[in-house]
Order: C-alpha cells, then structure tokens, then sequence
C-alpha cells in the first residue's frame, strides 16, 4: 500500500475508520491519528483508493483545527507529527454528528424536498445518530436523552460550538472564494465534564462550492462522479497553502 508516513505496524491500532487509523501512543490520554487514502461514500457502499488525500486531508485538517481552537474552541489536535498523522487527546468520540448547514443540499434536500443551492435564513445545526448500519438517521434531542448518547449540556456545547466553528470556517473559506454549504463535526469527551472538537475537518465531512462557477470541491466529487477527486482536493490544499503563508 503507498502510505507514507510513519506507519510501523508494531503499534497498538485502537481504530480504524472508513478514513483514519488511530493508535495508541506512550501516553494513554494521547493517540495517533493516521489519515488514510481511502475515499468512501454512502456507509463505505462506494470506495476507492485515492493517493496523497491522507496527506491532503491531514494538512488540511490541521490548518482548520488551529484557527477554530485560536477563535476559543478547544480541540484534539496537540500537534502535526508527520505528513498524515496528528497527535492527538485521546478522547471517547460522542456517537452524534453535528452538521452545521448555510444552504441547501445533500440529504436536507432530499429529506425536505427543497432546491440544492436555496440559502438558508440561518446556520443550521443537526444532529445524526453515528451508525452505518442505520445509515446515520437525523434525530433530536429528545432521541439522544432517552437513549444516552448525550448529556443536555453536551448537546447545548456542540451546537453552540458548531456555531463558532461555522463563523471561523465560513470566513476562512469565504477569503478563498468558496463558499462552504455545510459541513459536520464529531466532539470527544476528555475528562469529566468536558467536551473538545475532535475528529477531522476536511473537504471529506464538507462541502465548499467555488463562488462564481459553482464547482464544487469537496467529497461530491467522488460521491457524484463529478471529476478527478485526488486533483481537486490538491488544488484545495494549495488555495489553503496560500492562504496560510506569512
Ligand atoms: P448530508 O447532506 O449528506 O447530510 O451531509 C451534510 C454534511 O455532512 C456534508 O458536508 C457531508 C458531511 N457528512 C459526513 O461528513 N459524513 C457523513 O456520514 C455524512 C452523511 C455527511
Ligand atoms: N462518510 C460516509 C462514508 O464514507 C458517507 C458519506 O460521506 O457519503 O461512507
């Protein structure tokens, strides 16, 4: 397999998701995150291998992290150790997605029957129950309380903190001329009482559509055969690049 980066084998994996593998670390409140090259979509249904987007997503991913944790979001990321590794608090992941919506797409679409592309009078915060199998339902508060998922103060955290998240990210990406429609964040628990954005912000868990043409560049790509995934998420990482130098 074409992975660079510091994979040795000899480690304790303590995950493997459809995109990252996490692995112990000396420190048990410290993991290593590995970004992988695979790109799936639709619970895993649709997956290919696509070289150098662990690298991409993982520099990406780093240069978002630290602007949300610089606008008072506290985060996992503790620091970059390789190309597509993070090292990271260890952190018991909240199994909710917190998608954070500026326009109209994807599966609010399709749920509500409303045009891909109509604005939305404000930033939007739902949550999905984490669950392949289930194919991540959209549910409530109400579902999450009586099912233990989360605590009520968790659940005000993350939407407060997603809205945080969708101002630092929609100004950021808003400077590179694209305009982010939506994206979703996981949160950890680390220490009692304590939640801290955890997981990845990338192009894979968003979708940022190029103001002017419209094109999008994000996991759409991949998810609607739209083009060459690998050469618009390295197009993405230069613009940020870019944006990132002195
Ligand atoms: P959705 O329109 O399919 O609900 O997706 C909303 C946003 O969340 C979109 O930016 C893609 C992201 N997302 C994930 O990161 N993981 C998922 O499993 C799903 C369904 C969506
Ligand atoms: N994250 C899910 C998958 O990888 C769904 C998606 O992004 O479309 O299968």
């Amino acid at each position: 397999m074409p992975d660079d980066g510091l994979e040795t084998g000899a480690e304790t994996l303590l995950y493997e998701g459809k995109a990252k593998r996490v692995f112990a670390t000396d420190d048990p409140r410290l993991v290593r995150i590995h970004f992988k090259d695979d790109a799936t979509a639709f619970d895993g249904a649709k997956h290919a291998t696509v070289g150098g987007k662990g690298e991409v997503n993982a520099r990406i991913s780093a240069a978002l992290l630290r602007r949300v944790e610089e606008a008072g979001v506290p985060t996992h990321l503790v620091r970059v150790l390789g190309p597509r590794d993070h090292l990271c608090r260890h952190v018991e992941i909240v199994p909710i997605e917190v998608v954070v919506r500026n326009v109209v797409a994807g599966s609010l679409a399709r749920r509500l029957g409303r045009a891909e592309g109509e604005a939305l009078p404000f930033p939007m915060v739902e949550f999905f129950y984490k669950d392949d199998a289930l194919h991540d339902p959209p549910i409530s508060d109400v579902h999450a309380l009586a099912f233990g998922w989360a605590a009520e103060w968790e659940l005000a955290y993350m939407r407060h903190a997603a809205k945080v998240v969708n101002e630092v990210l929609s100004a950021f990406w808003g400077g590179l001329g694209i305009r982010l429609v939506d994206f979703k964040l996981e949160f950890g628990r680390f220490g009692p009482g304590r939640l801290l954005l955890a997981d990845e912000i990338t192009p894979d868990g968003s979708r940022l559509w190029e103001e002017g043409t419209g094109r999008h560049l994000d996991k759409d790509v991949f998810r609607r055969d739209l083009g060459d995934l690998g050469a618009t998420y390295r197009e993405l990482l230069d613009r940020v690049l870019a944006a990132e130098a002195p």
